[in-house]
């Protein structure tokens, strides 16, 4: 019998990336098939490509509420973060801006691009969140000052899915001068984003976590804003992106998109509920459990719990790994880093001690989870916390 016969696995780690729709594989094939000419070609092969490539353009721009100019493709997440917090700090350099304001939480694509800079001699300031992971404004604007080239606040944390008030975070930054980004990586497809709403610069993308394939993602690029590119070669993109673009991957991109749009409202709901009665009926069976994250302000398909250190009897890192022979997938409070396991940086900066940040997991639910998924979930979760927790 095969590891996959043994027990009936159940995917509940959505927020590190979710299963390919099948109608999102189907958009994507003709490109791989028939469809295969360079969109910067001026021939015909070329023109359908290119066609299908602004398409793809123009439907994901759509969504944010922004043009087709300003969404530029890029290799995904990642990409989009470095690009926006390289590019906006060198555009901001060359008018004697070299500070940088971002907070504790971010995802380590836009911390770690923040902490790089300072090689090159930027001046960054890290705001800390308070105990539910929110960043607050009224810090931000503190942090700020007049040599202040961008600010970096996520939409949406992946990991205890805290929401925070990008808009407020945006206005101050306007006030004193600075660019905005913010990372809706998370948030893109769960709640709406929309770059006037949130009244940002820059705003970054990724395919893979709604639906569609790895490998793409996008930059919002407000028209007006001026950044450097990050790679020279040809003019794509505007010149802010060069390399040939991947039509196919832009064209399932796009289409992951408008299913997200057409069921967002409906998924957002019905994944809140099965979340919330998740929670309620875990923490009622195990009341040492401390949820990670606002109890409001929150992504709809996001549960983080923790077991206090003082209660838990085992390696507090041997939760998820035991809960993946149990065939449930989930991700841990822990990230591995060089060999070794370090607690999470954003548990730590809601001011979780170590052994608490250990014992952590993230339930992240999706479109294919269902009542039973939950209701099985409780059931061997239940059973390994009844050996791990001292009562
Ligand atoms: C908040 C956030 N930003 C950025 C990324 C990176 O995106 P990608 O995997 O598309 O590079 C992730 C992925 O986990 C994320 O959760």
């Amino acid at each position: 019998m095969s590891e996959r016969d043994a027990v009936r696995r159940i995917y509940l780690d959505h927020t590190a990336t979710t299963p390919l729709d099948p109608r999102v594989l189907q958009a994507m094939l003709p490109y791989f098939e028939n469809t295969f000419g360079n969109a910067s070609s001026i021939h015909a092969f070329g023109r359908e490509a290119k066609n299908a490539l602004e398409r793809a353009r123009g439907t994901i721009a759509s969504a944010i509420g922004a043009l087709p100019g300003e969404v530029v493709f890029t290799s995904g997440g990642t990409e989009s973060d470095n690009l926006a917090i390289v590019g906006a700090w060198r555009a901001g350099r060359k008018r004697g801006r070299t500070g940088v304001v971002t907070d504790a939480a971010e995802h380590h694509a836009v911390l770690d691009t923040c902490e790089r800079l300072r090689e090159d001699g930027g001046a960054v300031s890290v705001v800390g969140v308070d105990s539910n992971g929110s960043v607050d404004p009224l810090e931000v604007a503190s942090a700020m000052s007049g040599t202040t080239a961008l600010v970096s606040v996520m939409h949406a944390n992946n990991e205890v899915g805290t929401i925070n008030r990008v808009g407020d975070v945006a206005e101050a930054a306007h006030r004193a001068g600075a660019m905005v980004h913010t990372d809706a990586v998370q948030s893109f497809g769960k709640i709406a984003v929309r770059a006037d709403d949130l009244a940002v610069d820059l705003l970054s993308l990724s395919a893979h976590k709604l639906y569609g394939p790895k490998g793409i993602g996008a930059l919002y690029i407000r028209r007006g804003t001026g950044i450097e590119p990050l790679m020279t070669g040809g003019g794509q993109e505007k010149g802010r992106r060069p390399g040939t673009e991947n039509v196919a991957l832009a064209a399932g991109f796009a289409r992951a998109v408008e299913l997200a749009m057409e069921l967002m409202e409906v998924e957002s709901e019905r994944l809140s509920v099965l979340r919330d009665d998740f929670e309620r009926a875990l923490c009622d069976r195990f009341p040492c459990l401390l949820v990670n994250g606002h109890p409001a302000c929150r992504l709809p398909h996001i549960l983080n719990v923790s077991v206090n250190s003082a209660k838990v009897l085992l390696e507090g890192e041997m939760l998820v790994p035991n809960l993946d022979l149990e065939g449930i997938a989930v991700t841990s409070g822990s990230a591995c880093s060089s060999g070794s396991m370090q607690p999470s940086h954003v548990l730590l900066a809601m001011g979780r001690d170590l052994d608490t940040a250990r014992a952590t997991v993230r339930f992240s639910f999706g479109r294919e989870n269902t009542r039973e998924d939950v209701a099985e979930t409780l059931e061997r979760v239940s059973k390994l916390l009844g050996r791990m927790i001292a009562h």
